[in-house]
């Protein structure tokens, strides 16, 4: 064969052949859109930290969720802002909080679409960790206790199931919740609501723009006693494998960009559906670039949902899911 082998550039000579070489698709079929719901009316405040993302009130959330669903997009997942917070985070399983009520209302107003409810405490506890802690306010000896914890994650998975939630995704990284949950549901008649684990779920500097969406940032200390250390690889396979164990329907990765070795692990290891979360800082990172006039945003967000497919995701949880659809539709 003559030198150079030109195999490789010849498919890559003609736009129809590039589309033809294509092995990874992207399609609004694999989008879950964040969304962040709070109390009031006519409510629909812009995140500085996140630009193009809203904290929304119920009313402005259906009519998101309504146009969510008309894109063609297949789910969202709701996080909270409760009016108040306490030790005990209640706002996360009481018949009134305010994920329960845009459940009810979504329920009832926007058929057609799958409703993913997140279960943590960090966003209605007012020292803002995922747990009950003891010894609130000392970041050099407080803890956050596991084992109670569950307790009140069983009770919110309830609540919420009850309201109306079609699948639940706990992200608090408590050992054993997704076996509590899975009784819990199974027990109050329950048993046909997924769990999409936050299986392996770093203490990452990316949820940076998050915490001040969900107004959740730990007042003391930090999330290392329960999230994981970006440098460990094998604990995350470990993590995954006790929440299959345990129940879990889908196994999720988070951040997603920063570990893509880990999803493509999940992918090869797991035959459950994979999910990745391309949170808040990697989306806001993009954002700032563009306006900036430094990165092509719709290029760079679409390389990166690509990249993370291409690792193995078959569902991505993304803040461009809206953007993405109207992109790859050809709409905008
Ligand atoms: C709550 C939770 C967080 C995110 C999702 N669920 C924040 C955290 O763990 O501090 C982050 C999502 C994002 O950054 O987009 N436990």
């Amino acid at each position: 064969m003559a030198f150079p082998d030109h195999r490789p550039r010849r498919l890559r000579n003609r736009p129809g052949l590039r589309r033809l070489m294509r092995e990874t698709r992207l399609s609004a079929d694999r989008f879950i859109a964040p969304l962040f719901v709070r109390g009031g009316k006519g409510v629909r405040t812009e995140i500085s930290a996140m630009p193009g993302q809203f904290q929304l009130s119920i009313d402005t959330l259906v009519d998101e969720v309504k146009s969510i669903r008309d894109l063609g997009i297949p789910a969202v997942i709701l996080f909270g802002i409760p009016d108040k917070k306490d030790g005990r985070g209640s706002g996360a399983y009481l018949p009134t909080g305010i994920v329960q009520q845009a459940l009810t209302a979504l329920r009832e107003k926007v058929p057609g679409i799958e409703l993913i409810a997140d279960i943590c405490l960090c966003e209605y506890t007012d020292h803002g960790h995922c747990g009950v802690v003891t010894g609130a306010g000392n970041a050099a000896a407080f803890s956050v206790e596991n084992d109670p914890t569950l307790e009140i994650l069983a009770e919110a998975s309830v609540s919420l199931a009850r309201a109306g939630a079609h699948v639940l995704a706990p992200s608090g990284m408590m050992d054993g919740t997704v076996r509590t949950m899975r009784d819990a549901l199974d027990r109050e008649g329950f048993d046909q609501v997924p769990i999409l684990a936050y299986a392996a779920k770093y203490a990452s500097a990316f949820y940076g723009p998050f915490r001040e969406a969900a107004e959740s940032p730990p007042q003391f200390g930090d999330r290392a006693t329960y999230q994981m250390d970006p440098a460990n690889f094998r604990e995350a396979v470990t993590e995954m494998r006790l929440d299959l164990e345990e129940g879990a329907d889908i196994l999720m990765v988070k951040p997603a960009l920063a570990y893509l070795d880990v999803i493509a692990a999940a992918r090869a290891r797991f035959d459950v559906p994979i999910a990745a979360y391309n949170v808040s800082g990697e989306y806001s990172m993009i954002k700032a670039a563009a306006r900036n006039g430094w990165l092509d945003e719709r290029k760079a967000a679409l390389e990166s949902l690509t990249a993370i497919a291409r690792a193995g995701a078959d569902m991505i949880l993304t803040y461009w899911a809206k953007d993405a659809a109207r992109w790859l539709a050809g709409t905008a």
